[in-house]
């Protein structure tokens, strides 16, 4: 029996550290596969996941945070199941955020969204980003070292959303310490106990509960007010409750993808000094650098769709019912895409044609956002050092490295990353 058919996804520590094994192995297996546990397919190939992030009439993202654990009350029978979904979809976790929606729900609150992520805020953002990476660096630059994710990653990922919400810089420190109190989501081996049945953003709500009521009653010149008076496609003006989960699900959304983007992209130019130097000769290939990343390294593992009606993908016969598992990580070194799919190449021809921002109506509307974000911290971060090292009293020698990972399912992202470096 090979290891695929043994082993459990959603318990096996082992594949926290590292799943590209195991996703070759499912891919040679088939690339669209049905696993033993959980009732779930799981789809590792490139042009399978696109067909089924883009067909939004077989599959619904009802269960698309939470996977397998989105389990309904009623039970799923026959060949189309569109109906119990609609009756019951408020059942299951998450399901007041628009990842979860379909249409044309989800396009109603996704239009509000792209309110808010409009060029002129962006642009707005891009020139905040530049000082705060500044105001960061002058934290830690000056030692030499630093543990990159705290000390960098995480606070600028989360101050840069709350800048784009308008969330006043005064206030910026108390948002700083807040994140401290948020839980983890799709905790390997936790089962249904590792998701969101409680909202881990719950104060994040309350705080943009009372930011939203006081722009309603005295309207000022600034980003919140706009939020607060944002309107539907149709002209409504949503539910205060609605615009605080819009509000709150951009941190959830861009906060740790995007620090776990940051430190992976640090970790490769650690091993690589050769790179680190060509990046600061030639700083316009760091876009390329960073889709590079996302393709090798996709902060998002997995995430999931339910089948409303019986299908197929791939050749693969999909019953109504079945929890489909999109392995982004896995499609993007699918060989039939990309040539030694193993080898970071960041001249590749298709370097920007990766799934790590998703595919479809659902595909990441921050993934303009997170794209700058690592542009701008890139660029401040190779200009003030030289010779960025890995801690080898954390990490061991070049010949014995260790890392950890973050144990979920969900994301794939380093827990720590120790770092040295000369200052400029
Ligand atoms: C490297 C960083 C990021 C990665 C890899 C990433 C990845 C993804 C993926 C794969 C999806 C699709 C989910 C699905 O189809 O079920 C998604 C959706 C989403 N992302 Fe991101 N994301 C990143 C950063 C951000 C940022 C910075 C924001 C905003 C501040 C953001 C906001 C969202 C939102 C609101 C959705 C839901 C969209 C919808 O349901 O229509 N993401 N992201």
């Amino acid at each position: 029996m090979s290891d695929w058919q043994t082993i459990d996804f959603f318990t096996d520590q082992s594949l926290v550290d590292d799943p590209y094994p195991y996703f070759d192995e499912l891919r040679s297996a088939g690339p669209v596969l049905a696993l033993p546990h959980l009732g779930v397919v799981a789809v590792t190939g490139y042009d399978e996941a696109c067909a089924v992030y883009r067909d939004t009439d077989s599959f619904s993202s009802c269960n698309a945070v939470v996977g397998p654990f989105a389990t309904f009350t009623v039970p799923l029978e026959g060949d189309d199941v569109s109906d119990v979904i609609a009756r019951h979809r408020h059942e299951l976790p998450m399901h007041e955020h628009m990842v979860t929606m379909d249409p044309p729900d989800h396009t109603r609150e996704r239009a509000l969204v792209m309110r808010l992520l409009t060029p002129r805020r962006l642009q707005d953002n891009e020139a905040f980003m530049w000082r705060l990476a500044d105001t960061q660096l002058d934290e830690f630059v000056p030692q030499g070292r630093c543990e990159f994710i705290s000390a960098y990653a995480q606070p600028f990922a989360m101050l840069v959303v709350a800048d784009v919400l308008g969330v006043p810089e005064a206030d910026h420190q108390r948002f700083r310490e807040g994140f401290g109190l948020s839980g983890t989501v799709g905790k390997v081996g936790a089962g249904q106990a590792g998701n969101p049945g409680e909202n881990p953003l719950a104060w994040l709500d309350e705080w943009f509960a009372e930011y939203i009521e006081d722009r309603r009653r005295s309207p000022r010149q600034d980003v919140l007010t706009h939020l607060a008076l944002a309107t539907y496609p149709d002209g409504s003006t949503p539910e205060v409750g609605s615009v605080v989960r819009t509000a709150t699900f951009l941190f959830a959304a861009g906060q740790e993808t995007t620090a776990r983007l940051l430190a992976s992209a640090l970790r490769h130019l650690a091993e690589h000094p050769a790179l680190q130097d060509d990046l600061r000769a030639h700083p316009d290939r760091i876009p390329a650098f960073l889709d590079e990343m996302l393709r090798v390294e996709s902060p998002v593992k997995a995430d999931f769709r339910l089948a409303r009606r019986s299908t197929t993908v791939g050749g693969v016969d999909i019953p109504a019912g079945t929890p489909v598992m999109l392995l982004n990580g896995a499609a993007n070194r699918d060989p039939r895409r990309f040539e030694c799919p193993a080898h970071f190449d960041l001249d590749r021809d298709n370097v920007g044609s990766h799934i790590a921002f998703g595919r479809g109506v659902h595909s990441c509307p921050g993934g303009p956002l997170a794209r700058v974000e690592g542009r701008v911290s890139l660029e401040r971060i190779l200009d003030r050092t030289r010779d960025i090292r890995l801690s080898e009293q954390h990490h061991g020698p070049p010949d014995a490295r260790r890392f950890r990972y973050e144990p979920t399912w969900i994301l794939r992202g380093l827990t720590q990353l120790h770092l040295e470096f000369d200052a400029v």
